[in-house]
């Protein structure tokens, strides 16, 4: 299955100065019902850094303007920021080009970029390789949160396409030799998750990848628990877009980005209309401006770009193979301390080898409900219920889980603090 090996260290990859981080996170020196907050749901969203806050109020206070629209000084000064924050995250994922960089609300409004332009050129005469009918096929996977499956059904619905999905083994992975033959001549898109946000898994991408280039399919990467916590290099990805967010990675909520091939980008019907977004206008007709102004109808998130822009700063100025490190230890350290609570049973891959910093499981007889309440009680924040993920819950034959998620100021004890609060719960509920 193109599984990564195990796999020491590699000598030149430093430890995290795990300390040092989170003295620039302040939330978590705070108290949570009388305990000191162990925060482990950063899959849900992260903690931001004062680097993140200051940059943001600094913007707000000295240089705050709308782009593209004014002449004046601070006009000029937040479209340099904006721009330059997309700069940053082109630079961040090793896009060829900033213009290739879309700022959206979210990973959600990202996919659903794609599916929207999908269907303007199906209903528009579009460029074929955009375009779905009935004999068509989408494909995905029965890991992927809802955000990339819905507007994939909603597509499919709307067109007559089909849409199929890849498996998942008992062990939590997807079984990507299935794309031999769930990716035919027929197959439009493959849309797949980098790293599941219930399971943990890190899906390798080349051979699904080489598969759709194989059949002329475009392929979309939900990276949004992949790029805050992994070196992500979008053209090694061999990828036609991909989708993330702005608040799991340090920086603010408000802000995602869909990255996509220019050539692409160039042939794709806007998705939203209005200001901005235009060539020119009249009460006839209207034309598009080019990538990636087409897709960035209205205000876009301006102090959210700055805020994402000092994020990705704030994590350049680590190793990301450092911060994949760490998270890849911890993950080593939970599964078994984990697994040693009495009715423990991790749903998803059981070693810490093709996986991340995400940790669901059920407590035997104990409603996950009930699992984070008492957490909680212990100053332990965890996320529990279906994780937006509900057929990978179905798989699994349970309704939710708890998920612990780890970030990189997250420390051993603070697992601890999970395993010990895990063995109370236990206690209190037999
Ligand atoms: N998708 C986010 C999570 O997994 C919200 O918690």
């Amino acid at each position: 299955m193109g599984l990564p090996v195990a796999s020491e260290r590699p000598d030149d990859v430093v430890d995290l100065d795990v300390e040092a981080i989170r003295a620039d996170f302040p939330i978590l020196s705070r108290q949570v019902n009388g305990k000191p907050l162990a925060y482990l749901d950063s899959g849900n969203t992260s903690q931001k850094p004062r680097q993140v806050v200051e940059a943001m109020s600094r913007f707000a206070q000295e240089s705050n303007a709308n782009i593209a629209r004014a002449v004046h000084q601070l006009g000029t000064e937040a479209n340099d920021a904006f721009e330059g924050a997309r700069q940053k995250v082109a630079d961040f994922i090793h896009a060829p080009r900033a213009e290739e960089v879309v700022f959206t609300k979210n990973s959600t409004e990202a996919i659903n970029l794609v599916a929207y332009s999908m269907l303007g050129a199906t209903l528009t005469g579009g460029d074929p390789r955009l375009r779905l009918g009935p004999g068509d096929e989408i494909v995905i996977s029965e890991m992927e949160h809802h955000s990339n499956i819905v507007p994939w059904q909603m597509l499919c619905e709307r067109t007559g396409a089909t849409l199929k999905w890849f498996s998942i083994t008992d062990s939590g992975r997807l079984d990507d030799a299935e794309a031999a033959t769930l990716i035919t001549e027929r197959t439009k898109l493959v849309s797949f998750v980098h790293m599941s946000n219930i399971l943990g898994t890190v899906n390798p991408t080349s051979r699904i990848t080489q598969r759709a280039r194989e059949v002329g399919a475009l392929v979309l990467l939900d990276a949004s628990q992949s790029v805050p916590h992994m070196p992500v290099d979008v053209v090694a990805c061999d990828v036609d877009f991909v989708a993330f967010t702005g608040h799991k990675m340090c920086g603010p909520t408000g802000i995602g980005v869909l990255w996509g091939k220019h050539e692409l980008l160039e042939i794709m019907p806007p998705f939203l209309g209005g200001g901005s977004m235009i060539g020119t206008v009249t009460m006839e007709k209207s034309t598009y401006a080019p990538p990636p102004a087409r897709f960035e109808a209205g205000t876009p998130p301006i102090i959210e770009a700055v805020g994402l822009g000092a994020a990705v700063d704030y994590l350049s100025s680590l190793d990301m193979r450092a911060v994949q490190w760490h998270e890849k230890e911890l993950v080593a350290y939970a599964l078994p301390a984990l697994e040693s609570v009495p009715g423990v049973r991790i749903i998803g891959p059981r070693v810490p080898i093709g996986r991340g910093g995400a940790i669901s499981f059920d407590l035997e007889g104990v409603h996950p409900h009930d699992v984070g309440q008492v957490l909680d009680a212990h100053g332990v924040a965890v996320r529990v219920g279906h994780h937006c993920a509900k057929p990978t819950c179905a798989r699994f034959g349970v309704a939710a889980t708890t998920r612990a998620s780890f970030y990189l100021y997250t420390t051993r004890d603070e697992i601890d603090r999970l395993v010990d609060a895990l063995q109370q719960t236990r206690k209190v509920f037999g």
